[in-house]
């Protein structure tokens, strides 16, 4: 008889630890999304302008160098042409066909950064 509540105690005790310790990854697992979540929404003007950059440098520069001033066979060089920004993403996603929306936007606003204003 005493074998037996010892049995049940053991097993409650066990059901509640396994419950709490589920819980607390969970937790964990929340706070890490959320951080990440977090740091793509805040990024600063100054994050997203060196991702661009870096984009730039590696899959625009060949042609436009790395501040847009290498003058094209159709026309003046990049930094001199007065862009909109949905002209610029349009001619970025044809180079960078698996990027994401974030990253396109990141290098269009690069683009705008080196960009002579109207
Ligand atoms: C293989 C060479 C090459 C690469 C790589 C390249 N471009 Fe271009 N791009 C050109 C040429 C050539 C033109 C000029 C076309 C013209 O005269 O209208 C151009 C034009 C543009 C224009 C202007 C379009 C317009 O309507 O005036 C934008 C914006 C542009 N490129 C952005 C980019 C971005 C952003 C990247 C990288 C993600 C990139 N390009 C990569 C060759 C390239």
């Amino acid at each position: 008889m005493k074998r037996k509540v010892i049995l049940i105690i053991l097993s409650v005790g066990l059901a509640v630890l396994s419950w709490y310790v589920t819980g607390l990854i969970q937790c964990a697992d929340h706070a890490l999304f959320a951080e990440e979540a977090e740091s793509s929404q805040h990024k600063t003007l100054q994050d997203r302008l060196e991702m661009g950059r870096k984009l730039f440098v590696e899959r625009c520069a060949s042609c436009h160098n790395e501040r847009g001033d290498k003058p094209l066979p159709g026309g003046p060089a990049l930094s001199e042409r007065k862009l909109t920004r949905e002209v610029i993403v349009k001619n970025a996603s044809g180079h960078l066909r698996k990027a994401t929306e974030e990253q396109k936007t990141a290098v269009a606003e690069y683009v705008e950064s080196f960009m002579k204003k109207k």
